[in-house]
């Protein structure tokens, strides 16, 4: 509704509005004219057929042929008759209806998911071992398209790193990282966490091996605390105001008015952008697992918080041996991870760290450059 004020396209919206509505009143008329002529249609069929059965039957009685009882019973049979005829035409008003609703919820239930679980899914267990993640050779294309969306992505973090990915919009950030829950399987290549293919998992323990907040900030109505439980519904309260510390998120949900009681709208929209992006960081630490998955989480954050938040998530990820991988494109966000990859098109076209890529990697450079300028002018 804002974005079609804003754009006023009041009237558009509403002449599309009356245009549907037409049509539908159009139909609708059309098909119950029809059907009101059914049940007068009727009725004279009914009382004629009782006209022509009384008619015919007072000759057969007076004639002394037939007894006044097998007339009645005559006329209670012939409208059982007529009634049927008449729910019949009710049933041929029903079926084209239910039918197009029932070939559309086949359609759905139908759809075959692309990603299965293996035969045999490994199971693997946690506490031995150490946090790690892998990329082998991954070439990833959407279905449908012609061009690789990851084109042959190579690295590996271990427990306690950091990895920073950065890109311009449309490189293949996102695909990247959707890659890590198994949302999509690649065309080649292996994915690997803790050392193991994800595809030999069941699709339930890579989904408990990774938790990930996604670029668009999606938060239920309900209470904070609900929200923060929704990855992990074991979550004491203070696990919970450890994750919000660490997320910065203590700044606008505080410990002495509602605390975690403090009610969320439907989509968070009584929280601002960064706010939302706070709690959904908060609520993807809360889940604690091995590897944490943050895609642009930071891009509504000032410079401070995102610092200080950086600054917190990094000393917890090292007390937790996990393995943390943040997807942004500022070059202050990326700057101080252990591993930073650069992409573009869909190709990882640098990896190192700060220092490194600074030195000697040209794309990375152009991005310095360019957020620099920027600065500069933003200051001048
Ligand atoms: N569901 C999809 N189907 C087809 N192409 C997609 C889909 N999602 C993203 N893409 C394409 O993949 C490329 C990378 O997108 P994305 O990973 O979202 O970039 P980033 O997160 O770096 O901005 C873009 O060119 C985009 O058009
Ligand atoms: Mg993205």
């Amino acid at each position: 509704m804002r974005v079609i004020r804003a754009f006023n396209r009041d009237k558009f919206e509403q002449d599309r509005f009356g245009e549907a509505n037409k049509d539908y009143t159009h139909t609708a008329i059309k098909v119950f004219t029809i059907v009101s002529f059914m049940l007068p249609i009727m009725t004279l069929i009914m009382s004629g057929t009782n006209m022509g059965i009384i008619w015919y039957g007072a000759k057969l009685i007076s004639n002394q042929t037939m007894q006044v009882g097998n007339l009645v019973a005559f006329m209670t049979y012939a409208a059982q008759i007529l009634m049927s005829f008449m729910m019949l035409s009710m049933v041929f008003v029903l079926i084209p209806r239910a039918s197009a609703s029932a070939k559309r919820i086949n359609e759905v239930l139908e759809m075959k998911n692309s990603v299965k679980d293996p035969e045999q899914p490994i199971s693997v267990s946690e506490e031995t071992k150490t946090a790690s993640l892998e990329f082998k050779n991954v070439d990833f294309r959407y279905k449908g398209m012609d061009e690789l969306a990851i084109d042959g992505a190579n690295f590996k973090a271990t427990a306690g790193q950091t990895v920073a990915i950065i890109g311009g919009t449309g490189s293949g950030k996102s695909t990247l990282v959707s890659l890590i829950p198994r949302f999509f399987d690649p065309e080649k290549g292996e994915i690997l966490i803790n050392g193991t293919d994800i595809k030999t998992m069941s699709q339930k323990d890579v989904h408990a091996k990774v938790s990930l907040a996604q670029q668009k900030s999606v938060l239920f109505q309900g209470t904070v605390r609900e929200n923060m439980q929704f990855g992990n519904p074991d979550a004491t309260d203070d696990e919970i105001w450890h994750a919000m510390e660490i997320a910065q998120a203590t700044e606008f949900i505080h410990k002495d008015e509602d605390g975690l009681d403090a009610w969320v709208e439907q989509n968070g929209d009584n929280f601002s952008g960064g706010q939302k992006q706070r709690l959904t960081i908060a609520r993807t630490l809360v889940k604690q697992a091995p590897v944490y998955v943050f895609d642009d989480s930071f891009s509504a954050l000032d410079f401070k918080t995102d610092a200080e938040l950086r600054h917190s998530l990094r000393e917890d990820s090292q007390i937790q041996k996990s393995v943390v991988v943040i997807v942004a494109q500022r070059i202050a966000t990326v700057a101080d991870a252990d591993l930073i990859l650069v992409i573009d098109d869909g190709k990882i076209v640098g990896q190192g760290n700060h220092q490194e890529l600074k030195a000697n990697n040209e794309t990375y450079w152009e991005i310095i450059d360019s957020q620099i300028k920027k600065g500069d002018q933003a200051n001048g």
